[in-house]
């Protein structure tokens, strides 16, 4: 019989060359095409970052102009896809309305499915950076019950976002710039992670030939779990919880008796502090000091909560730290999102990894369908017996 390596949950199988993002989990080092995660977060933009994950390289002053220029240009929704949002009930988590408003993009850009035209790639790719801001401040707009807001062009993308999810039609919106860096930022720090479970979802669905809407789609599917993208949600949720550092140590036992896990902590690769945690964790401060919020007590609980996790036993013998999640539902509800949107964020920024790896996937030219194998455990060869002869 064929033998197969089994390895449930893929710790130890490598499912696809890449030349896009490297991870060190026990040194804690993240870079994008050889870019370390923290300059990049100090130094560039997420456009920018797009373009550097898209491309391999980082772009010219002309290059640049010309990307964000053609993402600006796609920024815009056709009409007949804002009645597609009224299909949805009311009160429908915004990331139900994120799989199925990013999966319906297929059938209503038809002049980019063609996987093999790489042309029609390029476009696919500028659409799906360009209007999932655009989808995803529908998606919360739809959630508030308030009219959808349309993109203004001469904005900066984090700008732009954050307008449309803010703006009261009418009113003149005035952001503050530390919450547009901050949300530029937030969007880097998410852009790629290699083979996480979601873009190995986007890889896997793009084997088949699938079209990059759907693929997508299945990527946003599969980020919504609270192991996953979900799990920044689930962070805030925890901190409210505890309420008050007084009630940490009662929190940790039963983490410790396992009833629950500590959320925001554990990486399957790293094993040492995540390096977007850190810089997640400056601009927390960054964000609560521009909106008067320096003594929140959930950063309160947050950060004394770390500080004992860091110093127990049972953390540091299983090599748990902080992840990107631990600190950014604090910044996110400091910025006005509901704990609902948090994962949205984490989508719409995670598209352009997504996308990058998928073109990747499409352009390798050893390319195959995934096809998993298994070991078989159920029952041996038998015969079938008749209904009316079942006991
Ligand atoms: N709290 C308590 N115990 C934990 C945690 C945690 N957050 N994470 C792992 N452990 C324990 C786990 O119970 C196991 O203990 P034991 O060996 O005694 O059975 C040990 O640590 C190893 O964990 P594992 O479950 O085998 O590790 P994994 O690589 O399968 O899981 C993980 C990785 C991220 C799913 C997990 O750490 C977790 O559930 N963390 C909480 C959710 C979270 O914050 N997710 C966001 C990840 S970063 C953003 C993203 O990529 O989406």
């Amino acid at each position: 019989s064929d033998a197969f390596t089994y390895d449930p949950g893929f710790t130890s199988t490598a499912s696809c060359e890449s030349k896009i993002t490297f991870i060190d989990g026990d040194q804690g080092v993240l870079l994008h095409r050889g870019y370390p995660i923290d300059q990049l977060a100090s130094q560039s933009s997420f456009l920018e970052t797009c373009y550097l994950l898209l491309h391999g390289e980082l772009p010219t002053a002309a290059e640049y102009e010309t990307f964000e220029n053609t993402i600006t240009r796609h920024t815009m929704l056709h009409a007949q896809f804002d009645r597609f949002f009224d299909g949805f009930r009311r009160d429908a988590h915004p990331m139900a309305v994120m799989t199925g408003a990013v999966g319906a993009l297929s059938a209503f850009y038809h002049d980019s499915l063609d996987i093999h035209d790489a042309q029609q790639r390029e476009i696919s790719a500028h659409r799906l950076i360009a209007k999932m801001p655009t989808i995803a401040a529908r998606a919360f707009k739809y959630s508030v019950g308030q009219p959808f807001v349309h993109p203004k062009n001469n904005l900066s993308y984090a700008e732009n976002f954050l307008r449309m999810c803010f703006a009261v039609p009418a009113e003149d919106y005035v952001v503050d710039p530390a919450l547009v860096r901050a949300m530029d930022r937030i969007f880097i720090l998410h852009a790629d992670h290699e083979q996480n479970a979601s873009t190995s979802t986007v890889r896997l669905a793009g084997s088949s030939g699938a079209n990059p809407f759907a693929c997508i789609a299945a990527g946003i599917a599969c980020l919504w779990g609270p192991s996953h993208g979900g799990a920044n949600e689930e962070a805030l949720n925890m901190l409210r919880e505890i309420g008050t550092p007084e009630k940490i140590p009662e929190f940790i036992a039963g983490v410790k008796d396992r009833r629950y896990k500590l959320m925001g902590f554990g990486h399957r690769v790293y094993k040492n502090y995540d390096p977007r945690a850190k810089v997640m964790q400056t601009s927390a401060y960054e964000v609560l000091a521009a909106t008067g919020r320096e003594n929140d007590p959930l950063f309160q609980v947050a950060k004394e909560l770390e500080a004992v996790a860091l110093k127990d036993e049972f953390f540091i013998e299983r090599k748990l730290f902080p992840n990107v999640d631990f600190y950014s539902g604090i910044t996110l509800s400091a910025m006005g999102f509901p704990t609902t949107m948090f994962t949205v964020l984490f989508a719409l920024a995670r598209t352009v990894g997504w996308i990058a790896q998928w073109k990747e996937m499409i352009e390798d030219p050893g390319q195959k369908i995934g096809r998993p194998r298994q070991l078989y455990t159920g029952a041996t060869q038998r015969d079938f017996v008749p209904l009316s002869q079942r006991g």
